[in-house]
């Protein structure tokens, strides 16, 4: 901080957000400049975080932040890949593995996608823990090889590479120690920065709402999608975000290996059910985004007969072995790493499930090794949650709920009564919950 008035101006900017002004350009330019290259304190960034947290910002104060820090590092190059890239996003879930499934059934339609991904972060789960799963697949490519393998298969999804976006790296990691990771100007410019360095032309959010995701209320997660659709469109990019249910998992299993066999299940054609649905909806927006079709209806068919026609699977395949990893999963998933030993988990009285909470169930999942407590920590590829049954259905007293699956048993009857607490079965059915809610584009919103 020497030879440099940047603390001095620093407070300006704090005492100027605080009481409930509108930063500038300049200013917003000013901090993440110089916080990146560490001539701010990690104080006065607080400081400033939690005056936003409270003030809030405008739509053009958040566009600025987003730009600000999307050019904060390295950004990705895609014009040598002919056509429109498109990109996804999912705010965070559980047994939400959307990308494994949508991501080959769009580039099997002619779209080229091009996806950096993160690790799972608290009780979500991350693609790229997913992916690692698959034997010998290397996530860790470089940018070059990136943008190969997007031009020669189709479709890539990488892990984000170690210089993009260095403001986030930064002021994620401060917000997650400062209580101001949920706030929807913040979270607006965390993904949607990464989002524009990483390049693609189209980029469909999607938006979780419910108890396993960070915006609880639909509302809110409206707003937060209003926000990122704007600051998308502001710099040019083609953006749609849905807004879809986290109230219980998306898919019926929890835990990355699981998950992947899941995907791969139901890119075969052998599973239908809510991570399906959500995934064609995805598809079929990243086509319409992408202006491969005038409809998204008609998008909809496409990626319909991608899946059918196992086109989907074979993307897949091809990009498992682009990447590295052992393709054959794709044709028997008995490649996967999955734990030997299975536990039942019965239903304690019988009726109609109530509540099956995601954010429970992530926990339950978490405990048995599927996630991480700390970031060195090493999570368990084999391990994680099998749900039998779903919300609203009915099932009688012993019947399996969910099985887990296991590698140690010292944290099991923790992760059994996590699981169990997060599970209400009531005699009547429960009033049925929307699996989508509705979609923003640059046209407005629409609620389904
Ligand atoms: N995911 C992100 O990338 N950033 C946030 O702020 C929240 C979720
Ligand atoms: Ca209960």
């Amino acid at each position: 901080m020497k030879g440099c008035h940047c603390a001095m101006r620093m407070l300006d900017i704090i005492l100027k957000k605080r009481d409930g002004g509108e930063l500038t350009r300049e200013e917003i330019n000013f901090f993440i400049r110089e916080y990146v290259e560490g001539r701010i304190p990690d104080y006065q960034a607080s400081a400033l975080l939690m005056a936003i947290y409270f003030q809030g910002m405008t739509g053009p104060e958040t566009a600025d932040l987003t730009l600000a820090m999307a050019y904060s590092g390295v950004t990705v190059d895609l014009s040598s890949v002919p056509g429109v890239k498109v990109d996804k996003h999912s705010t965070g879930g559980v047994g939400d593995t959307t990308t494994l499934v949508v991501a080959p059934l769009v580039a099997a339609c002619g779209v080229p996608v091009a996806k950096m991904s993160g690790r799972g972060l608290g009780h979500t789960g991350g693609t790229i823990d997913k992916l690692e799963s698959i034997p010998g697949f290397n996530p860790f490519q470089s940018v070059r090889d990136f943008i190969r393998i997007v031009k020669e298969v189709g479709v890539a999804v990488v892990g984000q590479t170690e210089n993009l976006v260095p403001a986030d790296k930064k002021l994620y990691a401060l917000r997650d120690v400062t209580g101001t990771v949920e706030h929807k100007s913040l979270i607006a410019s965390s993904v949607m920065s990464k989002k524009i360095a990483a390049g693609a032309d189209a980029i469909v959010l999607d938006v979780k709402t419910g108890n396993g995701a960070f915006m609880r209320s639909v509302e809110d997660a409206f707003e937060l999608a209003r926000e990122m659709v704007s600051v998308g469109t502001h710099v040019g990019r083609r953006v749609a975000a849905v807004i879809s249910d986290m109230n219980q998992p998306l898919g019926m299993a929890i835990g990355n290996a699981l998950e992947v066999r899941e995907a791969i299940e139901i890119l075969r054609g052998e599973r239908a059910g809510a991570l399906k649905e959500v995934s064609l909806l995805l598809g079929a927006y990243m086509l319409y985004a992408a202006g491969r079709c005038s409809t998204v209806e008609q998008g909809r068919e496409m990626v319909e007969e991608a899946l059918d026609t196992g086109r989907g699977a074979q993307k897949l395949k091809e990009m498992i072995r682009a990447e590295g990893g052992d393709e054959r999963v794709v044709d028997d998933t008995s490649l996967l790493p999955v734990a030997d030993e299975v536990i039942a988990i019965k239903a304690q009285q019988g009726g109609y499930i109530s509540r099956m909470d995601a954010y429970s169930i992530g926990q339950a999942a978490r405990l048995l090794g599927t996630g991480r407590n700390t970031k060195e920590d090493k999570i368990d590829h084999r391990v994680g949650i099998v749900l039998h049954r779903r919300v609203g259905e009915k099932v009688e007293k012993g019947e399996t709920l969910a099985e887990f699956y296991v590698t140690q048993k010292h944290n099991l009857d923790g992760a059994i009564d996590i699981f169990n607490k997060g599970v209400d079965i009531d005699k009547q059915p429960p009033l049925p919950k929307p699996l989508v809610y509705g979609v923003v584009t640059p046209e407005g919103i629409e609620r389904w």
